[in-house]
């Protein structure tokens, strides 16, 4: 199993360019069984978890091909079945964005139900509400979810559009929605929506689809269903750029007091994080299509609380819990969106982080001078926040399953090397 030897301490400095977003790039390869046409991406990355997706649509039949790098073309010509196996989805819980697709066009899923994970237990309830309330039949029988929409007359079922109202905004739940009220009969109007740029992104290549949505990126989102979507045409779709990547970089630049730039990052949708940062006391510059963070020694405490877009985001909770281990007083950080996300916090007291977890609360007292130790990662966020620590810590780190962080992060190592840290994937 892969391995991260990371030694430190370093200061970094160099530009790095923003991939595309995992979190956008995913439900943009599902979108594609929307349709019979072809449906060509840009900007995506190359992650695990993205072959994951690219696996699961090839077992529906679905062709798939890379010309060029960050290039996807996908035809939805010939599916030829409409299961997600348990193999596949327990390895990536994103896989419950094939549901929507396949209910809206076919009229029938069978998806395996996402086990836990070790963040929470993440429900995937309001996804299933909101399809029945849309008129489609939800079982879940020996683990799987079949969902099933009844014909009338010929040809298969059609979901029809319903207000649909989230109790709490649920990000790949708004993306479900979106995709079977793009083919249902009639109009949905979602409430309480999730409103991160990948929910907009989604939109922004359903409309390119054929799609009629709007709001997205507001709380309510308004989709008059269409009798059928087309392919991207001429006009590829580029992936947006991911925030949590650039975060982490930023994180990366501020915790080993450098100077990092994230060419491709959008400000915007990083706003709280950006915020966060220079309360800390990093130096934070923003240009039209870059982000610089720089100096900040000393660090100073700052606390946050994490909550749905354009809130601190959960994603980048982590990382920033490792840039407060070396920042002077007491931060408490509290995680709202998942019940047990602090399992980095007692990776990082082993590395010497001074950190105490109470319920959905962190409290970090720094600065703390951490040593170099073995760490193990148990979650993509988690395992960022690891190597941060690791460029900061005296000696050798070595970060083990690191499977996780290639979830997410590509070719983070080289990215890394070339801002100057050491950093060596290894087996262990
Ligand atoms: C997405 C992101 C993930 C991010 C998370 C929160 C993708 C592929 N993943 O995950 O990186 O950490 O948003 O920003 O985009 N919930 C329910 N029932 C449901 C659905 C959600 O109770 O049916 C709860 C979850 O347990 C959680 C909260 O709602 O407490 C938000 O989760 P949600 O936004 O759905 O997360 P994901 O879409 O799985």
């Amino acid at each position: 199993m892969d391995a991260f030897l990371i030694k430190g301490p370093v200061r970094l400095a160099g530009t790095v360019r923003a991939s595309g977003a995992k979190n956008a790039a995913l439900p943009a390869l599902a979108a594609a069984l929307l349709t019979a046409d072809p449906v060509t991406l840009d900007e995506v990355p190359d992650l695990a978890d993205v072959n994951t997706m690219n696996r699961l649509l090839a077992g529906m039949g679905v062709s798939i091909d890379r010309p060029a790098p960050g290039r996807v073309v996908l035809g939805a010509s010939r599916v030829t079945s409409t299961e997600a196996p348990y193999d596949l989805v327990r390895t990536m819980r994103a896989s419950i964005l094939v549901l929507g697709p396949l209910v809206a066009r076919f009229g029938e899923a069978r998806v395996s139900l996402p086990g836990g994970c070790a963040i929470g237990v993440r429900p995937v309830d309001l996804h299933l509400l909101a399809l029945e309330a849309m008129g489609a039949r939800i079982a879940v029988e020996k683990g799987y979810i079949h969902a099933h929409v009844s014909r009338v007359g010929r040809g298969t079922g059609r979901l029809t559009g319903a207000a649909i109202r989230f109790p709490s905004p649920t990000v790949t739940g708004t993306e479900n929605v979106l995709f079977a009220a793009a083919l249902a009969k009639g109009t949905t109007v979602i409430e309480n929506a999730a409103r991160e740029p990948e929910v907009e992104d989604t939109a922004r290549l359903l409309t390119a689809m054929g799609a009629r949505v709007t709001g997205a990126g507001t709380p309510t989102i308004t989709v008059e269903g269409v009798d059928r979507l087309s392919g991207t045409g001429q006009m590829p779709h580029a992936i947006v750029p991911d925030r949590i990547e650039a975060g982490t970089y930023l994180a990366a630049g501020a915790i080993t007091g450098g100077d990092v730039t994230v060419t491709g990052a959008r400000a915007r949708d990083l706003g709280a994080f950006l915020d966060a940062l220079s309360r800390a006391g990093a130096g934070v510059e923003v240009t039209a299509d870059s982000v610089r963070v720089h100096g900040g020694r000393p660090l100073v405490a700052v606390d946050i609380e994490t909550a749905p877009h354009p809130g601190f985001p959960t994603d980048l909770q982590a990382q920033f819990l490792a840039l407060m281990t070396q920042a002077e007083g007491t931060s408490r950080l509290i995680e709202t969106i998942f019940e047990n996300r602090f399992l980095h916090a007692v990776e990082l007291a082993r590395l010497g982080a001074d950190v105490r977890v109470d319920g959905r609360a962190a409290v970090v007292r720094g600065p703390s001078s951490l040593e170099g130790a073995p760490v193990t990662a148990s979650d993509l966020r988690a395992s960022a926040a690891l190597v941060l620590a690791g460029l900061v810590a005296r000696g050798e780190t070595r970060v083990r399953r690191i499977y996780h962080l290639d979830r997410g992060y590509a070719a983070m190592d080289e990215r890394l090397r070339s801002l100057g840290a050491s950093v060596e994937r290894i087996d262990g």
